[in-house]
């Protein structure tokens, strides 16, 4: 099985909950930049504060922020690792490429989770976190579209990345992922 991994799709598509269960099952260390950012909320911090701010408009937190909290992280994982929600955007592909051949560990397998808008909006009215009204949603999906999406043709071109159905039952899913990365 592979152990370096990224999960990539839209919001609501199910990254952090096929993330988690691959990540117990195969003792992968689960690296959600998302989740690290609503910890850095949790704390109170300065810098919690100002990410709040933008996370509650759906838009990206810095690049500079969020590499430095995967790269603090990434450099002491020897058991294999799952990147959820990172990277977003061209530079931050571009800095972790750059990260992984520093530290010799390079990408082994990108999976993409596909699902249609109405589902991924419903999903995620449904779950009601902070960032889940619909206005939040639409401007995601919309930096979704113009920022992360161009990572998909990159990770086709260099050979690693798989597509999944992400609209079917939980486990069924996780049944697809674990084919394409076995
Ligand atoms: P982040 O936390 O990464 O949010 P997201 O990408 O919008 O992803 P979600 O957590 O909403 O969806 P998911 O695909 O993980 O689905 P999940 O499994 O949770 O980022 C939040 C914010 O932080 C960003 O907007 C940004 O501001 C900032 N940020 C994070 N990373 C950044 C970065 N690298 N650079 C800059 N800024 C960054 O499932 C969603 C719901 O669907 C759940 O209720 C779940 O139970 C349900 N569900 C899952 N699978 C199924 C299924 N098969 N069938 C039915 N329901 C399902």
């Amino acid at each position: 099985m592979k152990k370096k991994l990224l999960f990539l799709g839209p919001p609501g598509a199910g990254k952090g909950t096929q993330a988690n269960l691959f990540c117990k099952k195969y003792g992968l260390i689960h690296l959600s930049t998302g989740d690290l950012l609503r910890d850095e909320v949790s704390s109170g911090s300065v810098l919690g504060i100002k990410a709040a701010e933008i996370m509650n408009k759906g838009e990206l937190v810095s690049d500079e922020l969020v590499l430095s909290i995967v790269e603090g992280r990434l450099v002491n994982i020897n058991e294999g690792w799952l990147l959820d929600g990172f990277p977003r955007n061209v530079n931050q592909a571009n800095s972790l490429k750059n990260l992984l051949e520093k530290i010799n560990q390079p990408l082994e397998g990108v999976i993409l989770i596909k699902v249609a808008d109405d589902y991924l909006i419903k999903r995620l009215v449904e779950r009601g976190r902070q960032d889940d009204n619909e206005q939040v949603i639409t401007n995601r999906l919309k930096i979704y579209r113009e920022k992360t999406s161009p990572l998909i043709d990159l990770y086709k071109k260099q050979g690693i990345l798989e597509e999944i159905e992400g609209n079917a039952d939980i486990d069924v899913v996780f049944s697809c992922i674990e084919k394409s990365l076995g």
